[in-house]
């Protein structure tokens, strides 16, 4: 392994010198003057005084040696859609929907907040944004009305863009009533809202003065050439919300340069693509993994994007084998939770097509247990890559990293420290360096590597007291995960050290849970806790305590109950939040000073001991969830 153990020793102790070479992988408009800037501890700053732009180095920088190549292919199999998009259409798309942005007021620091379905516009969008040098802030398509709420009240947003609607296996689920509703919930709401109309609501209701068309738009600025904003390397590009402890999502602040060069560098050295070469990336472009390598990887690094909107499974499971094949995907990123959804399927699918094409399968986002990861490897005849990383982070912190060296992959691991990540594996107790075998807490030394967030939105205190102070008289990066790290030195994870909960790849707090079952008028008190679950890893569990009994009275009137509780998170986070179960207790397990047991309620859940119980208040209430449980 001698190679990358040196690379990334390199990158640590020889860190302005690797990160100089790698900065050359972009275009600087205004070359940098300092590669580092690592006076104020936690905060780094990187390639400072230097000036570039994420949209220039996705498109204007490709135009003379590629503007002819595809740069977005979109496939819908849900409408049946179906273009693409060479870097000189998608120049003059972007240039369009920017010259729309900038006619309604949005400049360069200002937020846009994009809540659009798997559609190009979405990424017209962003990189419109980019252009401008105004900060995106994209929400996940399937949050409801009050998260989106609480996100327009952080961002506060001049504009907003979205759409009438997403699809998903068929059905058409509306935003725009979403939309309305989240409008009137903030306390901050933008001035404009463009809706891009995909006509699956003929009824939607049209604000005026407020709701304007993007085709029409659109139609005003065909010929639109907006210039490219230049931004310090450390200026913002975007926001993106993400779930802690805390009932409030954290805005993670990314930077502009650092951002561009740790994509172009993770394309390179990681995901071993070529420009000119297709990436097929099957997440969301609300979700992080959408951000960096559904849109400004790959085009960062001249490669065409494949944006698919629909499931893995519909019309056959063999849709996305064909997209490989159709376009010659070279690098694929999906799930974990994806991978078992296709397990369950006829494996003939994946001989059906011709996949020669297609070098490397990327899995992350949640945990890739070893027997899914054997056999989609086996059924693919392919190497898949567990890999490992965070919102925050924005890129992986612990991957093979095979364009430097072909070290042997092992199942069920993410293998080793990516470049640039100074990792420890932390002990709870002293915060001494775990040994191999040895449980401890995934940290990181600072400076965090460029690409990674830069602060909390609007609030660098929070940044500091959530990610730094786990150990008291050391300044590290906690990723909130517990690592094991075996005598060859791969790196296994084994799950949060904070009540994160992760549903098929989805980041979810249950306190964010738990107060939106709140919301529910006869919920008194209510825990949460994520459950193992064979397909989407796992599952959220609610037990909560009613203050009108009567309404639970008979079992008719508590199925009723939980649905209706059930549907109250629907309505404030969205499905992918839904509990699976609303138990009914009258009693949670606490500790003596009032706190939730949370730990000895989803070690039951999971047939687990509950493990120490000397600070219960009053062990009939475990006895409650016990009998809860057996109902099941
Ligand atoms: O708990 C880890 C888990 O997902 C968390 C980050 O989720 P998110 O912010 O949505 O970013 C996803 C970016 C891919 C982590 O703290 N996680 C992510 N990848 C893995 C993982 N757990 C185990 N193995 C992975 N490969």
């Amino acid at each position: 392994m001698g190679t990358y153990k040196e690379f990334h020793k390199r990158s640590i102790t020889q860190r302005e010198a690797f990160w100089n070479e790698q900065a050359a992988l972009v275009d600087w408009h205004k070359p940098f003057a300092k590669v580092l800037d690592y006076s104020r501890p936690p905060f780094a700053r990187w390639f400072v005084g230097g000036e570039t732009n994420l949209c220039h180095n996705a498109i204007d920088r490709h135009l003379a040696e590629r503007g002819g190549q595809q740069a977005l292919v979109y496939i819908s199999t849900e409408t049946g859609q179906q273009t693409s998009y060479t870097f000189r259409e998608l120049h003059a798309e972007v240039n369009r929907c920017a010259a729309m942005i900038r006619a309604q007021g949005v400049a360069k620091g200002d937020r846009v907040l994009i809540y659009m379905p798997m559609i190009p516009e979405a990424v017209f969008a962003m990189l419109a944004c980019a252009r401008l040098g105004a900060i995106h802030s994209v929400v996940f398509g399937g949050f409801a009305s009050h998260s989106l709420a609480a996100r327009i009240d952080d961002a506060r947003p001049k504009l907003m863009m979205t759409a009438d609607g997403g699809m998903r296996g068929g059905k058409s689920i509306l935003y725009k009533p979403l939309v309305d509703a989240a409008v009137r919930l903030a306390q901050y709401p933008p001035h404009k809202v463009i809706i891009f109309n995909r006509g699956l609501d003929p009824a939607m209701a049209i604000i005026s003065g407020r709701d304007l068309d993007y085709a029409a738009l659109r139609e005003q600025h065909m010929d639109a050439q907006v210039p490219v904003t230049w931004l310090e390397s450390n200026e913002p590009s975007y926001i993106l919300y993400t779930s802690g402890t805390t009932g409030q999502p954290k805005g993670v602040q990314r930077d502009t340069g650092g951002y561009a060069v740790a994509l172009a560098a993770s394309m390179k050295h990681i995901y071993c693509g070529q420009p000119g070469e297709a990436m097929f990336t099957t997440s969301d472009i609300g979700w992080v993994v959408g951000h960096s390598y559904i849109v400004y990887g790959p085009l960062i690094y001249g490669m065409t994007t494949v944006m698919y909107e629909g499931l893995p499974i519909r019309p056959d499971a063999g849709i996305w084998w064909k997209i490989v094949a159709d376009n010659k995907v070279t690098v694929m990123f999906s799930s974990p939770t994806a991978a078992r959804v296709l397990k369950k399927q006829d494996p003939a699918y994946l001989k059906k097509y011709d996949l020669s094409s297609l070098r490397h399968l990327f899995l992350a986002g949640e945990p890739l247990d070893e027997p899914t990861h054997r056999w989609i490897a086996d059924a693919l005849g392919k190497p898949v890559i567990d890999h490992y990383w965070q919102t925050e982070t924005g890129w992986p912190i612990l991957s093979a990293v095979l364009g430097v060296e072909q070290t042997p992959l092992k199942f069920g691991t993410p293998s080793f420290p990516v470049y640039g990540y100074d990792l420890q594996l932390l002990r709870e107790s002293d915060a001494g360096e775990a040994g191999a075998n040895e449980k401890g807490v995934v940290a990181i030394v600072p400076p965090l590597p460029p690409g990674c967030m830069t602060t909390v939105w609007g609030d660098d205190e929070r940044f500091v007291q959530t990610y730094f102070t786990g150990f008291r008289d050391k300044l590290v990066y906690s990723t909130f995960d517990w690592g094991i790290r075996d005598a060859e030195g791969y790196h296994f994870i084994l799950g949060r050290t904070d009540d994160v909960i992760n549903v098929a790849g989805h980041r979810l707090g249950t306190r964010e849970i738990e107060e939106a079952v709140q919301a529910h008028s006869n919920i008194a008190e209510v825990a949460v806790v994520g459950v193992a679950d064979a397909l989407k890893g796992q599952m959220p569990l609610a037990f909560a305590v009613v203050k009108d009994s009567a309404m639970i009275a008979t079992p008719q009137l508590k199925a009723a109950h939980e649905k209706e509780v059930m549907d109250t998170v629907d309505r404030q986070i969205g499905a992918i939040a839904r509990p699976s179960r609303v138990h009914f207790v009258t009693l949670l397990p606490k500790t003596r000073s009032g706190k939730l047991l949370r730990r000895s309620i989803q070690a039951l859940a999971e047939g687990r001991d509950p493990g120490d119980l000397t600070t219960i208040e009053d062990p009939s209430a475990l006895d409650q969830i016990r009998a809860a449980l057996a109902t099941r």
